[in-house]
């Protein structure tokens, strides 16, 4: 596995001579941040060693380097699911990566339900901690000790620095913005009316099917982390079942939001 990341990591930075600081995740329909990008490079990832090729719909699967609030960024444009059938180490391989490459810090992004009552759709949450229900741990396996410790402390997984400065870059903005913990599991189904009330009853506030086990690994390598949740669906909807054109048209239009508050947040770091 080492190996595999150094390979890699080595590929990247040969290829593009390019040194990021910042990594960032988009999440489904939320690649709209990467329009904001001073492009210097962008790699399919079909391109990229020991890379998976992202399958669902609605992710494009590029690798982008360039800057975005005066920083070196590198952004995944999609990222590769657990329920795509990739286990976890592959999941989350490109943070590996980032961090060799220098990424000190993380930007995730994902799609979610709302689960808290107080949510509409289309807000934005900040993620101030997560639960992970995926059914494993990306750590799990001989440690890298390069990377990080055997046992990662966890207490304060989403950098609370950060999400002070993104509530006041949110107020300054006149965006509305939520806080809350985000429980990540492996999908492909949406949850059922029962599951939804177990979540909400667990402490969460938002459902998906990523983040969780990035986060980690990021963790793992002592990066600090920062993430929104972009709630496309409320968690039990008066009109009826929720769809993947909906969670996809919900969050393109609340891209715009979340693109300035991502911008705003690196450029003050
Ligand atoms: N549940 C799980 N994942 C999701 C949801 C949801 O309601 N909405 C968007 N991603």
């Amino acid at each position: 596995m080492m190996q595999q990341l150094k390979e890699t990591a080595g590929f990247l930075k040969q290829e593009t001579g390019f040194e990021p600081e910042v990594g960032i995740v988009l999440g489904s329909g939320l690649g709209a941040l990467a329009d904001e990008i001073e492009v210097s490079h962008r790699l399919s990832y079909k391109d990229v060693p020991n890379f998976e090729s992202s399958t669902v719909e609605g992710h494009s699967g590029n690798l982008i380097f360039g800057k975005l609030g005066g920083k070196n960024v590198m952004a995944m444009q999609g990222r590769f699911h657990y329920y795509e059938g990739y286990p976890l180490e592959k999941v989350t391989f490109p943070i590996r990566v980032m961090s060799l490459m220098g990424v000190h810090t993380l930007f995730v992004s994902n799609a979610a339900g709302g689960l808290n009552k107080a949510f509409e759709v289309g807000d934005l949450m900040i993620i101030r901690d997560h639960i992970n229900k995926f059914p494993g741990n990306p750590l799990i396996g001989p440690n890298l000790d390069e990377l990080g410790p055997r046992f990662p402390e966890m207490s304060q997984t989403y950098c609370p620095e950060l999400i002070s400065k993104a509530k006041k870059i949110a107020s300054d903005n006149k965006i509305k913005f939520q806080t809350g913990v985000y429980i990540g599991s492996s999908g492909p189904t949406l949850e059922t009316p029962a599951e939804y009330k177990m979540f909400r009853i667990l402490g969460a506030d938002s459902t998906g099917m990523s983040t969780v086990p990035e986060v980690i690994v990021a963790r793992h390598a002592g990066m600090k982390c920062f993430g929104i949740s972009v709630i496309t669906n409320l968690a039990e909807p008066v009109d009826g079942p929720t769809s993947h054109e909906e969670v996809q048209k919900q969050g393109a239009a609340a891209s715009a939001k979340m693109t300035l508050l991502f911008k705003e947040l690196i450029r003050q770091m």
